[in-house]
Order: structure tokens, then sequence, then C-alpha cells
């Protein structure tokens, strides 16, 4: 046995445990507006910073001390921290597409379900995408919602066979596994003349999704309901499925159901996590991160369904492409992809 490699696996593992606190550091950070205060603002010392955000200072300089060893913010040696700029967008601008709060702060809920999912390890039960920790749902939101302010309606629908141009002429919409409804919102916003429908099961999210619906003046055209991707009915121009496909119990028979209700030019969009193929492929940090969330959150919530295909986060474009033409679909097509997601037009 090569002693070095033993002691090179342990500084990997206590990189690992800063990584594991980084985010709730992060949540912390964004929360109490510390990185806000840090953007542009220059070298500020713990009691400036404590001063400018209403907060305790003996708490904020271990904060910051914190924050500079794991690289977020940077020490200039004198008792003053700074946030370099290239950190501002991802730390503190919402719809940025390298905003990252989202994604830690999904992670931070996904490690509160351990205990629970180390039981439904040994029994088989699943673990519901509702019963998990809130930071999961509203980290989910924050994680995704820039990919669909950035790119939905003016990348990936367009490369889409004629689907904007329904979309402004006006067309029903279905948004499957909606959650906090950040993507059906962005649709209605930029098509007025269509409808929108959002369903979801969990009906912490669909509440919240309501709710954000109003403040965003679009219940005129947007409907959430509480339920599955098998219950839906009507008739639908575009039926979505946004990094949800993979969470679901039954993903033949929401992807053959959502056949059932498109209409004569209709086509779903899909869009998942973009993955390889095998696990050989995902062996790299975004792999990392989605196995991660895999392990925590979707295959539980799949389990905890019919479990009739559990997919998994990563189950890549060819099995999903199977998946698809299981349930009725001959031609899917990849119209855009971006570091995180591709993005699949099917139809019939
Ligand atoms: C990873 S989240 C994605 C949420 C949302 N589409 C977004 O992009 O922010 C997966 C969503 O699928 C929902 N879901 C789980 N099982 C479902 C089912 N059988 N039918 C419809 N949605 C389901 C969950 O409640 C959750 O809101």
């Amino acid at each position: 046995m090569d002693e070095a490699k033993v002691m090179e696996f342990v500084f990997k593992t206590v990189g690992d445990v800063g990584a594991v606190l980084a985010g709730s550091l992060v949540v912390i950070g964004d929360r109490l507006g510390f990185y806000r205060a840090l953007a542009g603002a220059g070298p500020l010392t713990s009691a400036e910073l404590a001063e400018r955000t209403g907060t305790a200072e003996r708490h904020v300089r271990e904060w910051l001390a914190a924050q500079a060893a794991t690289g977020y913010v940077s020490y200039l040696g004198d008792g003053r921290y700074e946030l370099p700029e290239e950190h501002v967008a991802p730390l503190t601008q919402e719809t940025h597409p390298a905003f990252v709060v989202g994604a830690l702060e999904t992670a931070i809920g996904a490690v509160q379900a351990t205990d629970r999912v180390a039981e439904s390890m040994r029994t088989g039960a699943g673990l519901s995408w509702g019963d998990q920790d809130h930071h999961v749902h509203v980290g989910c939101e924050r994680f995704f919602r820039p990919g669909y302010v950035n790119y939905l309606t003016s990348a990936w629908l367009p490369a889409m066979d004629g689907v904007a141009e329904r979309l402004e002429q006006g067309v029903a919409v279905a948004d499957i596994g909606c959650g906090h409804g950040a993507s059906t919102i962005h649709l209605a916003q930029t098509y007025p003349r269509s409808r929108f429908l959002g369903v979801d099961p969990h009906a912490g999210s669909v509440e919240a999704a309501r709710k954000h619906a109003a403040d965003a003046g679009v219940t005129d055209r947007v409907v959430f309901e509480q339920s599955t991707a098998k219950e839906l009915g009507g008739s639908y121009g575009l039926i979505a499925f946004f990094d949800c496909l993979h969470d679901l119990g039954d993903p033949v028979g929401a992807l053959r159901a959502a056949g059932e209700h498109l209409d004569a030019d209709g086509a779903v969009l899909l869009v998942e996590p973009n993955a390889g193929d095998s696990v050989t492929d995902n062996l790299n940090p975004v792999g990392a991160a989605y196995y991660g969330f895999s392990t925590l959150l979707c295959t539980p919530n799949a389990l905890s369904q019919e479990a009739a295909t559990v997919l998994g986060t990563q189950a890549g474009q060819a099995r999903t492409t199977e998946v698809a033409h299981e349930a009725g679909f001959r031609r899917v097509r990849r119209v855009a992809e971006t570091p995180f997601n591709m993005v699949l037009e099917l139809r019939r």
C-alpha cells in the first residue's frame, strides 16, 4: 500500500469537509446580505461588514475567515476582506447564468435527509420530494431559474420546430413537475397570448407557485394545480418537463400521458441534466454533484412512487431516448444544451 496515497486521500476528504460546510456558510452570507454588502465595497473589516448588515461582529469575523480559507473572499492580511469582482455575479445576482447560491442551498437542504435516506436504503422505501427540507424546494427554484430566464425563451424554444411561433400566437402549455413555477411564470411573461397550466404533486410548491404568479401579475393566464404527471387532462401545443422526468416513479407513463394530451402539432420539451450515457462518462465534478442529488433527492422520490422505471439524475441522452420511444415518441432531437442541462424535443 502507498502511504502517500493514503494521506493524499485524507487531504481530499478535508477539502470535502470544507465543501459540506461551505454550503451552509454561503446560505448564511446570502440571507444576511454579506455578499451584497461586500460587492463593490472594496476591502472591509469584520466590524464594517457587521455594521453595514446589522449583524454581530464576532460572528461575522469568523464567517469572513472561513470564507477566505475556502476562497470565496480574499483576505488582505490586515483584518480587511474583499469580494473579488468575479465572485459578485455568482453570489449576488439571482438571475445571472453564473448564480451558484441556489445549487448550494439545494445541497444543504438535501443533506438534511441523510438519516431518512440511510433508513430508506435499508428498507427499500422511498422519500418524496415534498418530505425534503424546505431549503431543497427554495434552493431548487433558485438553482434552475437563471437557466430559464437566460435560455428558455431566447435559445431553447426557438431551437424547437415552430414551437416559439405557436407560443407567440397563443397556445395551451402544460408545465409538468413545475415546482415553484419559475419556468411557467417566465413563459407566461414572454408569451402573454398563451395559457399555462403548472402541475406538481407537492402542495407547498403549488402554493409557492401561485404566490409567485400573483406577484408577477400573470394569474390571468397561469393556473397551478396539485396533481401528478399522469393525471394530466386537456390538450396542449407544448408540454414541458423541466428537470423532473428523472424524478418520476413512472417516466414512461408520464410521457405516454403527455403524448395523449398533445394537439396535432404538439411537442414535448424535455430538460434533463446534461449527463453522459455511462457512469464512466460522469466521473467529474458535475457528476459528483448530480449523483449526490440523485442519491438524496431524485432516486428516493421515484422510489416513493410507482418505481416502474427509476432513471436516476444522470440517465443520459441514450437512456432518456429509450424511455421516450417506449412512451410512443418516434422523434427525439437534442436542440440545445448548457454545461448542466440537455434540451430535447420529442415528437410522436
Ligand atoms: C427537481 S424538481 C424541478 C422543479 C421545477 N420543474 C424546476 O425546474 O424548478 C422536481 C419536481 O418534480 C415534482 N414531481 C415529483 N413527482 C412528480 C410526479 N409524479 N408528477 C409530477 N411532478 C412530480 C416534484 O414535486 C418537484 O417539484
